[in-house]
């Protein structure tokens, strides 16, 4: 019997989650960050936008609704996220989800206004491939809002690629920016978003331990924005 593929480690365990219910504990978990970066990304009227790593597509349908004729594509890796969000999915909003990698995103070139990703990008089995995809798909002039809670500046999230059991980019906040300029993307910003929340609600830290929540609560997440040159 063959071996299974990285991305097929990956999917099954992002099934397992969503089987173990716990798309819905991320999205109560990311929720107050995403919509803080939401509202400020300025989504303007009929842009097309694409969610990397949508999960169960709560993020992808805030997003559809972020300006009118506003559009958005989910893609997750997770046959059982995908299927998550299809059965949460509403017909009034102009959201879709597909299965799919970042590796080799299924769109046509320039297709996109806009990318976003929560809490996914550094589960890529190929950073660079993934970032010089979404930099294909995007339109001159296109930007990137991405958010991410396991970096090097969050020190109390160092053990969680252990805890997941998946290979995960641990990158410092000046890495990610070098690598979205090496793959198109020159001149990223970086910015903290703290959980308005409290410790409490927002991004538990996975052992349980209150002090280790309030920690990483203070180093918030990093939400890394960047344009692709007009
Ligand atoms: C931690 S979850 C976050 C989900 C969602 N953004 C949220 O905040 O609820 C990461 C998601 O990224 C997906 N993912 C990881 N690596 C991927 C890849 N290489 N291609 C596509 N999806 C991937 C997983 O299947 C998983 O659903």
């Amino acid at each position: 019997m063959s071996q299974p593929t990285r991305h097929e480690i990956v999917a099954a365990t992002f099934d397992s989650w969503a089987e173990a219910g716990r798309a819905a504990g991320m999205e109560r978990g990311h929720s107050d960050v995403v919509v803080q970066v939401i509202e400020r990304m300025e989504v303007r009227p009929g842009q097309r936008i694409l969610d990397l790593g949508c999960g169960s597509g709560w993020s992808t349908r805030l997003l559809a609704q972020a300006a009118p004729g506003a559009t958005a594509v989910g893609i997750d890796v997770s046959p059982a996220m995908i299927a998550r969000a299809e059965a949460a999915h509403s017909n009034t909003i102009r959201a879709r989800y597909d299965l799919g990698s970042f590796e080799k995103l299924e769109f046509r070139d320039l297709s996109f206004d806009r990318a976003f990703s929560m809490e996914a990008l550094y589960y890529a089995v190929d950073l660079d491939r993934a970032l010089t995809e979404v930099a294909r798909v995007l339109k001159p002039g296109g930007r990137v809002d991405f958010v991410l809670d396991f970096y090097r500046e969050s020190p109390r999230t160092a053990q969680w690629a252990e805890l997941v059991g998946l290979p995960m980019h641990y990158l410092a906040i000046d890495e990610w920016c070098a690598r979205l300029a090496r793959a198109g993307f020159p001149g990223a910003r970086a910015e903290r978003v703290v959980d308005r929340r409290g410790p409490a609600r927002g991004s538990p830290d996975p052992s349980g331990d209150p002090h280790l929540s309030e920690e990483l609560h203070r180093a918030g997440s990093l939400w890394l924005c960047a344009n692709k040159p007009a």
